[in-house]
């Protein structure tokens, strides 16, 4: 993944990553593909698209360091679409259910959000005491793994996040590592600790072991622990960072902080969801995704911009240019509240859309309203950045 806050310093290469979008932007006028070095960039709304949908052609790359991560095994996002893949994600959403966002994510985060920012003293660092502590919060009471520590929990996955999504760096690799060991073991521990003392507490790990109870294939102890190492890599540090974006976008502009603290203070949550998903395209997560090209192909063919991309390149899906495409997305600099859904990319497009794009859209407008709520809201330190993630974000309220 490329992004603004992990960009190479200095000279024109660092310039380019600061305007990622005037270079999309006359890139989708005057060369929409472009093909250089090995490297392959993708920025028009259909043809991003395309090359998320021929899932078989534009393969996901991260096997090699899930394997690492799972210490010699893999985890969905990192396979093909092969029997393996079908079997993980359909046991996992035997054991995360739609239905668990009304009955028991939304409630759980209200909850959470309330209780943190009634304890505070007025001031605090919006990501350190909020958008961090929330998804791993969550992930303790709704998978079932607290983990050992939370704030070594939150900084395991944040690293392993990093290792598996942005460009090789040893000492990121060397965290990450250690993390992940923490983590297998970690899991190994609350696995076994489970099965010896069954509760009725209905959670995804004890789901998981219903349905290992039930001999389903896919479901031992180290299948559950690889399924959830991914997952809980995919739930934090991807949450913490979406709901600071937002709440930083809304502060850069008063006029829309006004619109949106009304509508969180009447509980628009449609409203909540689409201040987010405009936040994002404009600032969004990161600036696309990365592929393979597993063998040659013709992009866009039969049109003025056909491609051929060859074989063995690595492509990057530019959703962050796709979602700017005023081919499909309307006047696509301003924000609006109207647009559909079916314009915004920020969880993926294909047979990798995120695994939790779901409780995302209940999550993290359940983060930023309960932040918005407060009376006399003012931002006392701009967001700061350690790599691709925000680490701080000062705020203060009237209580
Ligand atoms: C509870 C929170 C989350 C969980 C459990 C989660 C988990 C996952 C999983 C398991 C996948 C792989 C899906 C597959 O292989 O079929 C995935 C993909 C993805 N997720 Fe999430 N995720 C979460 C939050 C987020 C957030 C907040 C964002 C971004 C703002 C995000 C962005 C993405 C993207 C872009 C992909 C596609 C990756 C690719 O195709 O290469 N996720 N997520």
């Amino acid at each position: 993944m490329m992004t603004k806050e992990n960009k190479p310093d200095g000279g024109l290469i660092g310039w380019a990553f600061n305007h990622l979008d005037l270079i999309f932007s006359i890139l989708r006028w005057i060369k929409p593909t472009v093909v250089f070095k090995g490297k392959a960039f993708v920025t028009r709304f259909d043809d991003v698209t395309e090359v998320l949908d021929r899932d078989w052609v534009f393969q996901v790359p991260y096997a090699e360091k899930m394997s690492k991560v799972t210490n010699g095994s893999d985890f969905f996002l990192g396979m093909q679409d092969t029997e393996q893949y079908t079997r993980d994600v359909s046991n996992m959403r035997l054991a995360a259910r739609r239905e668990d966002i009304s009955e028991i994510v939304t409630p759980f985060v209200n909850n959470t959000c309330m209780d943190i920012l009634a304890a505070s003293s007025g001031k605090m660092d919006v990501v350190q005491e909020l958008t961090r502590v929330v998804p791993t919060r969550l992930l303790g009471r709704y998978f079932g793994t607290p983990g050992w520590n939370e704030a070594e929990f939150t900084d395991a996955a944040t690293s392993m996040f990093e290792y598996l999504f942005y460009p090789d760096n040893p000492e990121v690799e060397e965290k990450a590592l250690v993390a992940a060991e923490k983590t297998r073991n970690y899991l190994d521990q609350t696995i076994a600790d489970r099965k010896l003392n069954r509760i009725q507490c209905d959670d995804v790990l004890e789901r998981c072991l219903k349905l290992q109870d039930a001999d389903m294939p896919g479901m031992r102890d180290l299948d559950i622990r690889n399924n959830f190492i991914g997952l809980i890599i995919g739930a934090i540090p991807t949450t913490s960072k979406s709901a600071a974006i937002t709440l930083n976008h809304l502060f850069n502009h008063p006029e829309l902080l006004v619109k949106a603290q009304q509508a969180a203070r009447v509980d628009d949550d449609a409203a909540m969801v689409q201040y987010v998903q405009e936040s994002l395209r404009l600032n969004p997560f990161a600036a696309g995704i990365q592929r393979i090209c597993a063998e040659d192909y013709v992009v866009a063919k039969g049109t003025m911009r056909t491609t051929k991309i060859p074989k063995g390149t690595v492509v990057l899906a530019a959703t962050q240019s796709a979602m700017m495409d005023w081919r499909k997305v309307d006047k696509p600099s301003e924000f609006r509240l109207d647009r559909p859904d079916y314009i915004y990319m920020h969880f993926g497009y294909g047979l990798h859309t995120c695994f939790g794009q779901y409780i995302n859209l209940s999550q993290i407008p359940a983060i930023v309203k309960s932040v918005l709520k407060q009376k006399g809201l003012r931002r006392i330190s701009e967001m700061n950045s350690a790599g691709p993630f925000p680490v701080s974000l000062g705020i203060e309220f009237d209580i």
